[in-house]
Formats: C-alpha cells, sequence, structure tokens
C-alpha cells in the first residue's frame, strides 16, 4: 500500500442476511482515500452509502475482501484491536448527531475520550480546542439538548475530531439543516482537511459536492469515481 493510501477497499462486498432472503448491499467495491482528502460520496437511497461508510469506518465487517485501513488489513484484527484503532484515528458522525442531551457541550466532547486506550493528558484543554475548531468554545456549558441542530451537528464534529483522527467518516451530517446551517458544517469539515484530516462525506446535496477533492457515486451497490 502506498504510504499515501490511508484506506483501500479491495472488492468489498457485504450481504446482509433476512429471513425472508439476502440483501447485495455492496459488490466488490474498489475504493482508495488518501490522506487528507476529501471525499463525496453520494447516490440514491438504498444504494449502498451508509453501508460502504460504516465499513471504512469499522464499525462493521464486508462480507467478502478486504480493508485497508493505515496501512493494516482489518480482517486479521481482533476485535478489540480493530475498537482501538477506530477509537484513535477514526471519527465518524451522523445526521441526528447522537448527543446526550441533558450533558453539557463540554460533557458530550469529553465523552468521546472514554474509549481511549490513552487518553490525553489534558482532557478539558483538548476538548474546548476541538469545540473552538467548531466554533463553540462559548457554548461549552450549555446543555448540548438546548441548541440549534446546525450547532449540535457542529458539538458532533467537536467530538469525533477531539482525538486527532485519520479519517472522519460522515454520514449526511447536514440532511436535517438549513443552508446556512449546513454551510457552517461544511466550513468546519474544510478548516480540519486543511489540517490533514481525510473526509468521506455522504450527502445527498450536489451543492455541498464543492468542497470534495472527488466525487464517488454509489449505484445498486456498485461505486462509480466521478472525478
Ligand atoms: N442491517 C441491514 N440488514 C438488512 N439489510 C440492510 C441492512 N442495512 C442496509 N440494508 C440494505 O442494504 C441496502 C443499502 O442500504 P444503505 O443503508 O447502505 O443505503 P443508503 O445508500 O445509505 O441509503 P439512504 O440514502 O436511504 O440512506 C438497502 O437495500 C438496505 O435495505
Ligand atoms: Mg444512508
Amino acid at each position: 500500500m502506498n504510504a499515501a493510501e490511508l484506506l483501500k477497499f479491495r472488492s468489498v462486498s457485504k450481504r446482509f442476511r433476512l429471513q425472508s432472503g439476502t440483501v447485495d448491499a455492496l459488490n466488490n467495491v474498489d475504493m482508495t482515500v488518501s490522506a487528507g482528502e476529501f471525499v463525496a460520496l453520494s447516490g440514491p437511497s438504498g444504494s449502498g452509502k451508509t453501508t460502504l461508510l460504516m465499513l471504512a469506518a469499522l464499525l462493521d465487517r464486508p462480507s467478502a475482501g478486504n480493508i485497508v485501513f493505515d496501512g493494516r488489513e482489518t480482517s486479521s484484527l481482533s476485535e478489540i484491536e480493530r475498537s482501538a484503532l477506530r477509537a484513535r484515528s477514526i471519527g465518524m458522525i451522523f445526521q441526528n448527531y447522537y448527543l446526550l442531551p441533558r450533558r453539557t457541550v463540554l460533557q458530550n466532547v469529553l465523552f468521546r475520550f472514554r474509549y481511549l486506550p490513552n487518553p490525553p493528558q489534558e482532557p478539558r484543554a483538548t476538548a474546548l480546542q476541538a469545540l473552538d475548531m467548531v466554533g463553540l468554545r462559548g457554548f461549552a456549558d450549555r446543555p448540548a439538548g438546548l441548541l440549534s441542530g446546525g450547532e449540535m451537528q457542529r458539538v458532533a464534529i467537536a467530538r469525533a475530531i477531539a482525538v486527532g483522527p485519520k479519517l472522519l467518516a460522515a454520514d449526511e451530517p447536514t440532511g436535517n439543516l438549513d443552508a446556512d446551517a449546513a454551510r457552517a458544517v461544511m466550513e468546519c469539515l474544510a478548516r480540519l482537511k486543511a489540517l490533514g484530516t481525510a473526509i468521506l462525506l455522504v450527502t445527498h446535496n450536489d451543492a455541498l459536492l464543492c468542497y470534495a477533492q472527488r466525487c464517488l457515486r454509489c449505484h445498486h451497490g456498485t461505486l462509480e469515481d466521478r472525478g
């Protein structure tokens, strides 16, 4: 694997088993994301985007094929090794934020360190730095549940990036936001990319594709590179 390659899918397939039969969500997908690259992934509903993102974030395992992350063949890792790699190197954000609404913004970000084998020496300062990145340092002591949708998503980004991940996987992070809030979120992602984090962004919104260096399109479980 080339040193600049952070994530590589080799003939990756994912088959889900249901009582009524099987669903082939991804078929022989090849994909490379370089270190620090911003890649957008679009495609119709049901085409396999979330499935691909969950595999990229090591939250699920492929049915066939190999996924190499940061030079490590992930299929040979134990569940504990995969969790440690994920906690250290991968941030994930979702359309629905998944914050703890009664906890403060700062507590939500600090929560990210719970899963780390080596938490930062100064967790509070590190979390505040992440909140600075998304322009929400002044919101640290507010309950997360009282923020606007756009602000919640930026807290979710701060939580994801507080560990300094090599990859941020984002599944329609602007899906619930209006145009201005979506732009604020995208600008956070662009700043993060400028600091060297690779971003894999699923979006239905073609207006946001301009933030990415490369656009991939999912179609019936296959992937097309649209340049
Ligand atoms: N856990 C699961 N069990 C069974 N089938 C699943 C599971 N997860 C996804 N699928 C199926 O796999 C296919 C791809 O789903 P996926 O969620 O990846 O699509 P998507 O491109 O993210 O769609 P959307 O844009 O609606 O979010 C769909 O047909 C879906 O029904
Ligand atoms: Mg999806």
